[in-house]
């Protein structure tokens, strides 16, 4: 495999210099034949792509509701089988993986801890992962390190046996499945508004450890003159790696850290909480976090025809009170996610075409 830039082979890069480069330069590499074999980052996701996807997930989730339908999609990967690497907590994006492999008839192999793992003997998670690609023909993982998951596919595609690795997490970095799932929502609520296209999302809370937050900003791109309002306090602020980008694509953003007058400009509200299990020295502890919780009596204050989101878990940063509102969108979105997740892995074991002809 040769892939070229402008003026550095990338095959020919150590880890550290592959690592160093801009996103831009080296994301032909996850690609194979002109398409998307590796799903590690929003910025891999086109608008072209983001309609296969999504088209795709309304076509399986009909085809599923019959037995027969369902039978047959469950013949279509059965002779594959998948490795889920989850070394950091997850219940969601988990059980929405194993069931989307479930639904495509695949096998699939769990490792959830390090501790479980040869790891604790003090194998490399390198080697952990090229072991995996003896056994699986894909593999999900969600890792605490940021650049794991880049730097698995880095080192897979370099091999005689180069296997598809998705995304389902890295550290502090990147959760591009979660944003996919997300717009999957938004298109969905917003079909009979004009789609995404012109809307305005409030992103609030823990925007700066957030990996769910930066991934959506990153594939909001794709829509035309959608407009963001991060609200998050001092300390949690998006950084200023995503507003560069922001900049550069010209999407319009704003920052505050007063919620509740951000509310009736929104289409989209989507609330996350605090990510404490990043914190070095306890830090979360020393922020007023309510100031950033979505309230029942926040309500009225928002348009009848906005959504409400949040990729959970949730704490108090979401009333239990609000699920009844017919505007909270989230366990629909958390079901979302395993249609998607089905649609990307038929995607990259090229089996979309033959999906969409039953
Ligand atoms: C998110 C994550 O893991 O980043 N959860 C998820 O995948 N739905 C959000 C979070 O943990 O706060």
């Amino acid at each position: 495999m040769k892939i070229k830039n402008s003026n550095t082979d990338l095959t020919k890069l150590n880890w550290d210099e592959f690592y160093s480069l801009p996103l831009n330069q080296k994301l032909g590499y996850f690609d194979k034949e002109g398409r998307m074999f590796d799903c590690l980052f929003s910025q891999q996701l086109s608008s072209n792509n983001l309609k296969t996807l999504f088209d795709l997930a309304n076509k399986i989730r009909k085809v599923a509701k019959e037995k027969g339908g369902l039978d047959w999609l469950q013949t279509l990967l059965s002779h594959k089988r998948a490795m889920l690497y989850f070394v950091q907590p997850s219940t969601r994006t988990f059980v929405s993986f194993q069931s989307a492999c479930y639904i495509l008839g695949m096998k699939v192999s769990e490792i959830r801890s390090t501790s479980t793992s040869s790891e604790l003997k003090g194998e490399s998670p390198e080697d952990t992962i090229r072991t995996f690609s003896s056994y699986a023909d894909l593999i999900i993982m969600r890792h605490f390190e940021e650049g794991m998951a880049e730097k698995s596919a880095w080192m897979l595609n370099k091999t005689k046996r180069p296997i598809s690795i998705i995304n389902g997490g890295s550290g502090k970095d990147q959760h591009p499945t979660q944003a996919l799932l997300d717009l999957y929502t938004l298109n969905l609520s917003f079909q009979d508004k004009g789609g995404i296209d012109n809307k305005t999302i409030v992103m609030v809370g823990d925007l700066k450890r957030g990996r769910t937050v930066r991934s959506l900003s990153y594939l909001l791109e794709n829509y035309k003159n959608v407009k963001i309002i991060f609200v998050a306090p001092d300390y949690l602020k998006i950084g200023n790696d995503v507003k560069e980008f922001l900049k550069r694509k010209k999407i319009p953003f704003k920052e505050s850290n007063d919620l509740v007058k951000c509310l009736p400009e929104a289409d989209a509200v989507y609330v996350t909480r605090i990510q404490d299990e990043y914190d070095i020295n306890n830090e979360s502890k020393n922020i007023d976090y309510s100031k950033f919780h979505l309230k029942k009596e926040h309500l009225r204050k928002m348009k009848k025809s906005a959504i409400i989101m949040h990729p959970l878990p949730r704490r108090q940063e979401l009333d239990v009170e609000i699920d009844k509102d017919p505007r909270a969108k989230y366990w629909r979105q958390e079901r979302n996610g395993m249609w998607i997740r089905t649609a990307l892995i038929a995607y990259l074991f090229r089996i979309e075409n033959e999906i969409n002809r039953y």
